[in-house]
This record gives structure tokens, sequence and C-alpha cells, in this order.
């Protein structure tokens, strides 16, 4: 009788406990983050869904993301020198001197844009903008890399840019920072900005167009018609306070196959090599509609029908037909709407600021005027900026992730100085309500995302790199004196050895260095580290690097592998000797061991083993 009572109190409590547990929601929350870690969750040796492009803001450079991990997979350095990547690190470097040439050796990255064919990713090029100094970089796919960097004249604050879609025709660039026409202060003719249309292959800047005001984010029609900016300061203020005096802003569409005729006959003023067309002497080539003050982003739909533009200082989008340029609806969404995206069901997703969330609302029955627009909300953390759907640019959304690129993380992630990480947030939007699934944090400062599948891009990623036409051959490595001053080598490297891996220079010598990985094998990447000349530089298998030092002090220099190669990655180094200018050392030629004079009848060879 008592066992059995004592059983009875035992369940009851129990019972009650789980009941208590429910109504405070452990139970539920529990299994809820359980869902959304396996949602996340990449298994070791497993591959993430997507790769994810994130521009690094003042870092310069685009950072690749796995989705759904946030794992960091690589930085693409582009405007910013990068040792680990063997990437513009030395003066003599091309690469260097073309960041240097046109704008120096840092930049500020903000929106990748990838290369569509009928209107989706090829996963061939992404093109990002540097908007502090008015560069636009392209970056290969099937290498990771950077290969064409251009300035863009006539043009400060290289803000949105957008690929011409479906086919990638132009990639513009809109100029944030509005100048005097002619580039001259005593100009007093109020100051303008312009739209550049880029060729995406040839990276020829092929015309502007003059836009009043502040030209801010980019989107294109589907169709490749229109090229739309948001454009606020029509106030053309040089202050704060006189650029958000009137009550509407405008988008710009510019009427891109008029502005080529304009063009071809002959309409273009010319500046700085670039035909600029003024709208006010080619009429129908920019149209302004009207939209609440200071708009930010603009994105076309996935259907082509709307462009919705977003109100920032106003409460609103502007819901504007794609082929009219007519405003159909001004929905409210909430505070600080900045920018959106969409899924494959009609819906779309806003950026709001102010009330750090992103709002879902339907795109159909916003446009109809009805009153039940609006899905869902989810609170973000914190003041959101850009939000990206996985392929919410092109014309066949995913509907399934949505990346919230929020401005200020404040608590999310632990301490490491005044300064926090940035926060990511990946939220599940294939459901009526959206569900937040986890955040990882970046260095400074992704502004916006794209989103590539595997599928398409992973065949085309290179192995190894293809010969360049000066790559140094296995068996053909030597030390040559090219003149009184000069000594070239010609190295190789492969595990886990340089060849050469001892040579002779003397004090005043500029030495020009042919380094070649010879590896075949994938993932097999040198570094080659010359202590005191300022130089490293990795070079991933296949790779070509030529690179001019000055021999500088007499000493033993050794050079080493800075990325971890083998078992006998320590031992692979070697040593460059640098005699005094007036030694009395024969030097020898490093392959034949003979004393020669090399190119400059008088002058002694180099070397020596
Ligand atoms: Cu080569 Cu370490």
């Amino acid at each position: 009788m008592k066992r059995t009572s004592s059983y009875i109190l035992l369940v009851a409590i129990a019972a009650a406990a789980i009941l208590g547990a429910r109504a405070l929601g452990w139970g539920t929350r529990a299994s809820g983050r359980s869902a959304a870690a396996e949602q996340v969750y990449v298994a070791p040796g497993e591959l993430d869904k997507y790769y994810a492009f994130l521009s690094g803001g003042q870092s310069g450079s685009v950072f690749v993301v796995g989705i759904p991990s946030g794992r960091l997979l690589r930085e693409i350095p582009i405007f910013e020198p990068r040792a680990a990547y063997g990437y513009a690190v030395h003066e003599t470097d091309p690469q260097r001197q073309l960041l240097e040439r046109t704008g120096g050796l840092w930049g500020d990255t903000h929106h990748p844009v990838l290369s569509e064919t009928d209107g989706v990713y090829d996963g061939r090029y992404l093109w990002i903008n540097d908007l502090s100094n008015a560069r636009l970089a392209r970056v290969r796919l099937d290498y990771f890399e950077t290969d064409r960097i251009i300035k863009i004249p006539n043009l400060q604050g290289a803000h949105g840019i957008a690929a011409v879609s479906p086919d990638t025709k132009y990639i513009f660039v809109n100029g944030e920072f509005e100048q005097p026409t002619d580039g001259l202060v005593t100009n007093p003719a109020p100051y303008t900005s312009v739209v550049a249309f880029v060729d995406p292959w040839s990276m020829e800047v092929k015309f502007q167009v003059q836009v009043p005001g502040n030209i801010d984010i980019a989107d294109s029609s589907k169709d490749g018609r229109y090229a739309f900016s948001t454009v606020y300061n029509l106030e053309q203020g040089r202050d704060m306070g006189s650029m958000i005096q009137y009550d509407r802003d405008a988008i710009a569409a510019i009427d891109i196959p008029a502005a080529e005729r304009a063009v071809a006959e002959g309409k273009g003023e010319m500046r700085n090599g670039v035909p600029v067309l003024i709208p006010e002497r080619v009429p129908g080539v920019l149209t302004l509609i009207p939209v609440p003050k200071n708009p930010h982003g603009v994105n076309a739909t996935p259907d082509g029908k709307y462009i919705v533009a977003s109100g920032k200082l106003s409460p609103t989008v502007t819901i504007i037909d794609a082929q009219t340029l007519k405003i159909l609806a001004e929905p409210e969404v909430g505070l600080g709407p900045l920018h959106t995206t969409f899924d494959d069901r009609g819906n779309a997703f806003t950026s709001l600021f102010l009330d750090s969330q992103v709002v879902k609302w339907n795109i159909d029955r916003a446009v109809q005027g009805a009153d039940d627009y609006i899905v869902d909300r989810i609170n973000v953390h914190y003041n959101i900026g850009h939000l990206q759907a996985v392929g919410g640019e092109t014309m066949r959304p995913a509907g399934d992730y949505l990346l919230a690129l929020n401005k200020l993380s404040k608590d999310q992630f632990l301490p490491v100085g005044p300064d926090m990480p940035e926060n990511q947030e990946l939220i599940d939007i294939s459901g009526e309500r959206m569900r937040m699934l986890s955040s990882f944090p970046t260095p400074p400062e992704p502004h916006d995302a794209v989103f590539i599948s595997p599928d398409v891009l992973a065949p085309q990623v290179k192995q190894v790199f293809d010969a360049s036409p000066n790559a140094v051959a296995p068996g053909s490595e030597s030390v040559v004196r090219t003149g009184p001053n000069s000594v070239t080598v010609n190295m190789t490297m492969i595990r886990s050895a340089f060849t050469p891996d001892s040579f002779e220079v003397r004090e005043g010598d500029t030495i020009t260095f042919n380094l070649t990985s010879v590896e075949s094998l994938r993932d097999m990447t040198h570094g080659f580290a010359l202590p005191d000349h300022n130089l490293n530089v990795a070079l991933p298998p296949g790779l070509t690097k030529t690179i001019e030092v000055k021999a500088g002090r007499p000493g033993v220099y050794w050079f080493y592998c800075t990325n971890f190669c083998s078992a006998l990655h320590l031992e692979m180094r070697g040593r460059m000797v640098v005699q005094p200018k007036d030694s009395p050392v024969v030097l020898t030629d490093w392959r034949s061991g003979q004393n020669v004079t090399g190119a400059v009848p008088g002058v002694p060879s180099t070397g020596g083993r």
C-alpha cells in the first residue's frame, strides 16, 4: 500500500515536471535548437550545399563561405596584398603595381556579382567593386583568383553594381559621389555623377550615362532592357542636412538599347576617353521614377515583372512595373527598409535596418492592394543591411536559405576587444514561417553576398594552374648573370626542394626570380620566403611568379618554404649568398660548375654550389 502510493506520487511529480517544462517552452526550445543544428551541421568530410561569396568590405577581399555550415573556405584577396596567397606582395609584382597604379593597396568591396547565362549563374566569373577608389575587379572562378582590375574614369564612390541579365551583357557601376562635371573645382555647375557600363569580358568602359544626384544601388531588368539605380540627394546638396530636403528622390531607369544607339550615333561627350551621355541632350535614355526620399536597395523580381525599391527613410517599398515603369503600389513593410530578395513562391523578403527584422511579404497581394500581404517577420541581431536568398538575384531562386548580413553584432560572440566580429545569420525560408538557423562571424565587413551551387561551379574549378609561358621547366633551372648588376634565377620547387638551393650574387645586384611550382598535385602549395628582402609568395601547383629584388647587404640569406608541404617541409630551404661588391671570389655558373662570363663580356657569372 505504502509502496503503491509513493509510486503514484513519483509518477505524478514526473508528469507535472514534464507539463511544467512544456508550459515554460523548454521542450520545444530544445527540439527547435536541435532541428536547427541538424539543418546546418555538415559532418567532417561532407560538403556544403552552396558556395557563398561575401564581399570583404574594408578588408578589400571576398570571403568564400560554405552554406549552410558558415565555414570560411577561402579569402580571395583583390584590393589588398596577401602573402598567404602570393598576391600582390612585392613591389615588382605586376599585381601590386596594378593596385598602386589604380588607387592603392586597399579597397572597400561591396557587391559581388556573378556571371549569368540565360538568367542563371554559370560559374565563370565574379565581379566586385572597390567603392573607395572607383575600381572594378574580376575574379576567375576556375582559379578563385583576381584576374582583372580597372579604374573607372569620371566616377567617384563606385557603389552599386549589377550584371545586365540575362547574359551578362554589361556590368554597370554607379558613381555615388558626385563631382564637378569637368573635374575642376572652379566649375560652378552642379555636381553630377555617372553610371558606367563595362564590357565584362574585355573590362573596357563602353559608355557612361550622367544621372543627377547620388547613384546608389543597382539591378537590371531580367530582359536586359533597363539598368535600374536608386538615386538620392536629387537636391544635389553637399552636406547631410541638404541631402534630405525633398520628399521624393528617384529610381533611375536607363534604357540600355537607347543608350547604345545614342553612343553609336556619336551623341556621347568624350570625357577621359569614354563617351558620356547627357540625358537632356538624348531624350529617352534616362527616366527618373519618383520614389520616397533617399531610397536604398532596388531589386528586380525573379519573374521580371516588377522592380522593388526600398524606402530607407520611408517605411515602404515601391513596386514598379518593369515594362511601363509605372508605380503600382507602395506597401508599408516596417522601419528602415534597405534591400529585398526573393524565394521561388512569389514572396519577397525585405531587410529592416531600424526594426532589426526581415519581413516576408507576398508580391501579388501587395500589388493588388490586399491587407494581408505581410506573411511573417523574424528578428535579426542587429541592424541588418543587405540580405540575400539563394538565387534571389536570378530568374530561378531556390527558396531554401536566406542570409542576413547584419551591420552591428553587439553581443553575439565572445568579446574580442571593442570591435566585434561581423555577424551573419542563416534563416530557413522553405516554410511559410521563417526559422532562424545559425549565425557565423567574419572579419570586417561583408556588405552583400551571392550564392552558387557546387553542381555548377565545382566541376569548373581547376586543380593546378595552367603552365605560364615563362614557366621554368624541371632540368632547365639556371642562375644567369644578365648584366654588370643583374642576375636572373630560374628556380623550380617541388616536394621538398628548391632548385637551385644555393646561389651567389653580389651586393648591388638586381635579382630577377622566375619561380615555378612544378607540382602537379592539387593543394600542394609551396611558399618562397626570403628574409630581409620583403618577399614571401605562395605558389600553388603550376604557378609561376616573376619577382625582382635587390641583393641587399652582404651575407647569407636562407630562403625557405612557408607552406607546410611534406615531412621534409622544414628542410625545404636554400641559401642566397650575397658577396661584397668588390669580392675577389670568382663566381661560377651554377649548372655547369664552370667559370663563365655570361651574357655581358668581362662580367663573371654567378652561383656555385
Ligand atoms: Cu614546400 Cu613546405
